[in-house]
């Protein structure tokens, strides 16, 4: 089971503070499980794990063989909650160099997650003549970016493969009744998946959102909800046996005390973009109101090269929380030299990876030297199963800890307002008032 080290906490908040936040906790806590807290209609990320059928995944495995059987691409479209989820999954457990050895079923790439004209040329260019199919995710079916990228994308495949082929190979993840990409897939006839009215994007990567781009990259998406589902267990138990709640407490801690960043750290650049989910989640779950801990990361220990010296010297209001693997997968030992130039040869025969640990240790007690608190969670192995764990441990931690700082953890009304800008410059119908008001603006 995850295991969470609270420790490098004490010099800076006492451990009478946190302890003193397990009332709190626990009236959070009953807040999210009576459903009695702001935004109580997006709660069902809450006990989805444990709600998952055996049969449900089943259609989802049987769905991604097609595309695995009849692909030598996937693309995953999707923004947001929409993609950084299976986005993080398939980069934690895939080969370092995927793209490159292949053998494990089609290409994953993903698209409508920017507008850039570069990235999307170059996409269809590399599509050119080859088998691909298409994963259209979109709660709303109206974002502006996977919506672009799927007409581009849906008029290739059907040029071609053709029409039927594509019907087979495109599959659309969205609202059960409403949007664009819900009214095209019923028109199409593509199988299709509904998001729960109930599970915001950033909490859906679980649902089909998540699963089924994983099942097509050939991750086993059983041992993925086997450890969400043990720790929507251990996320329910009281206070000290509870490492979600005591991390949402240590982090509601550290925020009162004037820790205002919050920094993810990992020692294995395969969770990089776990950190990215994890900023969607955090960061948009809490930053309201004027409230919230910013949610920045690192992939150390190459940032130390970069980021180190603000991290080490820079304004102390930051603290640094590590996503640590015990074991790595692989086995490697540090070479010896004959000549030794680099002054290297003391740590010939060692794992390389107990080197990487003495640098994560090293890093640890610098960084709380130079004032920077440390929470560390550690996960005995990068597989499904321990992602699982993870996956939910965060959201319940951010869903608890939204109660402690008093937002609304599901809305995200400050997304809307550069969508408004964007389309008032580009002359949306409908929009002629902000057109107008924002041409005066620029003058
Ligand atoms: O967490 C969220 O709600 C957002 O990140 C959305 O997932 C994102 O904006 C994409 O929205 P949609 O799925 O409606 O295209």
């Amino acid at each position: 089971m995850l295991k969470l080290d609270i420790s490098k906490v004490a010099p800076f908040v006492s451990t009478e503070t946190i302890n003193g936040l397990a009332t709190r906790v626990a009236e959070a806590q009953k807040t999210l499980e009576d459903g009695t807290c702001p935004g109580n209609d997006f709660l069902g990320w809450l006990h989805l794990p444990s709600s998952i059928t055996p049969e449900f995944l089943a259609d989802i495995k049987a769905t991604a063989q097609v595309l695995r059987s009849e692909c030598d691409a996937v693309v995953v479209a999707g923004i947001g909650g929409s993609y950084l989820g299976a986005k993080a999954v398939i980069e934690a457990l895939s080969n370092s160099f995927q793209w490159l050895v292949g053998g494990n079923g089609p290409v994953i790439l993903f698209a409508g997650n920017n507008i850039g004209e570069d990235y999307l040329s170059e996409l269809t260019t590399y599509l050119k003549g080859k088998k691909f199919g298409v994963i259209n995710i979109s709660k709303s079916g109206t974002t502006t970016e996977t919506a672009l990228a799927f007409r581009l994308l849906k008029k290739q495949c059907e040029e071609q493969m053709g029409k039927d082929v594509a019907r087979k190979v495109i599959v659309a993840i969205t609202d059960a009744k409403r949007g664009a990409a819900r009214t095209c897939a019923d028109k199409e006839g593509y199988k299709s998946y509904v998001i729960p009215d109930n599970v915001g994007g950033r909490f859906s990567v679980l649902t089909p959102v998540g699963l089924l781009p994983i099942a097509v990259a050939g991750m086993d998406i059983d041992q993925l909800v086997k450890g969400a589902q043990d720790m929507e267990q251990t996320a329910s138990a009281p206070f000290a046996e509870n490492p979600a709640a005591c991390y949402a407490a240590t982090r509601y801690a550290l925020y009162e005390a004037g820790k205002k960043i919050e920094i993810l750290a990992n020692y294995q650049p395969k969770l990089h973009f776990m950190a990215e989910w994890w900023k969607q989640l955090f960061g948009e779950s809490e930053g309201k109101d004027k409230k919230g801990i910013y949610p920045a990361s690192v992939d150390l220990t190459t940032d130390l090269h970069s980021m180190g010296q603000w991290i080490q010297d820079g304004e102390r209001t930051i603290f640094e929380t590590v996503v640590s693997v015990e074991t790595p997968e692989h086995e490697l030992l540090f070479p010896s030299d004959d000549e030794n130039l680099d002054g290297l040869n003391f740590l010939a025969g060692k794992r390389v990876d107990e080197v990487n640990k003495m640098a994560e240790l090293g890093t640890q007690l610098a960084h709380v030297d130079g004032g920077v608190p440390n929470i560390r969670i550690a996960i005995d192995r990068l597989d499904a199963y321990h992602l699982g764990q993870l996956i939910y441990f965060f959201e319940r931690a951010g869903g608890i800890h939204c109660q402690l700082l008093g937002v609304n953890a599901f809305n995200q009304p400050g997304v809307e307002a550069y969508k408004k800008n964007m389309f008032a410059l580009l002359g949306k119908p409908g929009y002629e008032a902000e057109t107008a008001a924002i041409k005066q603006r620029l003058g």
